[in-house]
């Protein structure tokens, strides 16, 4: 592949008007990192250097980059139809795509509203969620369970139920009310370099209980929880953990929400954590994967009972909710194009065969310096180090900048790096991450 053309020459000022997304603008404005081009596994900066993903974009490229088929779908249907109103008024590829994310996703979930990111879906799912009980009669079940470091987007229903201190501080007389948090299962004084699910916790499902008799159960509408907690460093579930929540939840006939953004789409093994975790919930919230990246796009699939439920009023529109580009022409072409390629070439699973080898690599690096823990579970992987006194994070983004000068994109967050490469990674890639997380960690 060779490097791209042109490279990009932007000074301090041209980089002054973009106010960036979850980034130290001034220090990234003082010391800027460029992306220009991307293929397969691989980004290129501008002046041309190879860059290895070892995190899909954001946990988002699963087929690798620049694919062909994607590129060609989304110029033909810009070209056929480029937009088409969703409120009212239908067009041929969003049934299509309903129905192929209906055929993987767990028996029974069935109906699929589309969004465009994941923090939509997850307000439009907290949305059904409560819509759903005041539908059936039971109005007072308004509020909802969610957990620590629980990361869920970043708009106003998935701010409050996002367990991440610093998403919330300066909003925190504005949160919606009624929200609860289950203590996160991060564990590491008695898990710390577990391989896959660690073996301490399951007890920690049992706060669902006493949270839910605690408020009456039947004032409590819903639980969301990511099957992995991605954003705040890779948090995997204790063995048996999920399933005791689904338990709990049906005990107290609670809606089970799983937040699927980063575990759906083949990153665990299987197509969505639920399956991977043989724990079947009421709702899950998907975006990422489901474009491969290319097009922002999201999704909520429901239970069937929950789309009925909401098909029983008088005639008329049912839920008013949803958004100019649900269901965009061209991010439901990314979509199918994309879903096609999981199923083709068994991308959806990949992980699973993939997953002893992304074991043995990643926990070989024990014994780094100031690395406490490792962790991982399909192709997803963590390492956490001692934070600096006084300096949290600081170490890790050390060493972010170093793997980046490498060749080597990995994604920090506070003192832990987390690891998710694109699904189609041959065991030469994982070498490569490895050897160059090695050589960076030896001289930490
Ligand atoms: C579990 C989870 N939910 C929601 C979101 C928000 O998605 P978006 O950034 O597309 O709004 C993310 C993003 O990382 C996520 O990991």
């Amino acid at each position: 592949m060779s490097p791209p053309a042109a490279a990009a020459s932007l000074s301090r000022t041209d980089l002054e008007a973009y106010w960036m997304p979850f980034t130290a603008n001034r220090q990234y404005k003082a010391n800027p990192r460029l992306l220009g081009k991307a293929q397969g596994m691989h980004y290129w900066t501008p002046d041309g250097r190879q860059i290895l993903d070892a995190v899909a974009g954001l946990w988002c490229v699963n087929a690798g980059h620049g694919r062909r088929e994607i590129t060609e779908a989304v110029a033909k249907q810009l070209e056929t139809m480029d937009y088409a109103p969703p409120f009212q008024m239908g067009h041929p590829a969003a049934f299509e795509l309903a129905n192929a994310l209906k055929n993987i996703a767990p028996p029974g979930l069935d109906h699929v509203f589309f969004t465009n990111s994941g923090s939509e879906s997850v307000d439009t799912a907290l949305k059904i969620a409560l819509a759903y009980h005041r539908i059936r009669g039971d109005a007072a079940r308004t509020k909802i369970i969610s957990r620590e470091r629980g990361y869920h987007g970043v708009n106003f229903g998935g701010m409050s139920v996002g367990g991440i201190g610093p998403n919330r501080k300066l909003w925190s007389a504005s949160l919606i009310p009624g929200v609860d948090y289950l203590p996160h299962t991060h564990d590491i004084e008695r898990n710390a370099f577990s391989r896959g699910a660690p073996a301490h916790g399951l007890e920690l499902a049992d706060d669902l209980d006493k949270l839910a008799t605690f408020h009456d159960p039947s004032t409590i509408a819903a639980v969301i929880v990511e099957p992995i907690a991605g954003s705040t460093g890779v948090l995997i579930p204790p063995q048996g953990y999920l399933k005791r929540i689904r338990e709990i939840c049906d005990k107290h006939e609670l809606l089970l929400i799983f937040d699927e953004v980063i575990t759906g789409f083949g990153r665990t093994g299987a197509p969505f954590g639920a399956q991977e975790f043989g724990v079947t919930p009421d709702i899950i919230t998907g975006a990422k994967g489901l474009t491969n990246g290319c097009v922002p796009m999201g999704c909520v699939i429901v239970k069937k009972d929950i789309y009925d439920t909401f098909m029983q009023g008088p005639d008329g529109i049912e839920f008013f909710h949803g958004y100019t580009y649900s269901a965009h022409p061209m991010a439901c072409a990314a979509a199918s194009a994309a879903l096609g390629i999981y199923e083709r070439e068994g991308l959806l699973t990949r992980a699973k065969s993939m997953a002893r080898y992304w074991e043995d690599a990643i926990h070989s690096l024990k014994g780094s310096p100031h690395l406490i823990d490792i962790r991982n579970y399909g192709l997803i992987g963590a390492l956490e180090f001692e934070p600096i006194p006084g300096k949290p994070g600081a170490r890790t983004f050390d060493v972010y900048l170093k793997c980046f000068e490498k060749g080597l994109l990995v994604r920090q967050t506070g003192d832990i790096l987390a690891l998710s490469p694109p699904l189609i990674l041959e065991r030469t890639h994982v070498d490569q991450i490895f050897t160059t997380l090695r050589e960076v960690l030896r001289n930490l």
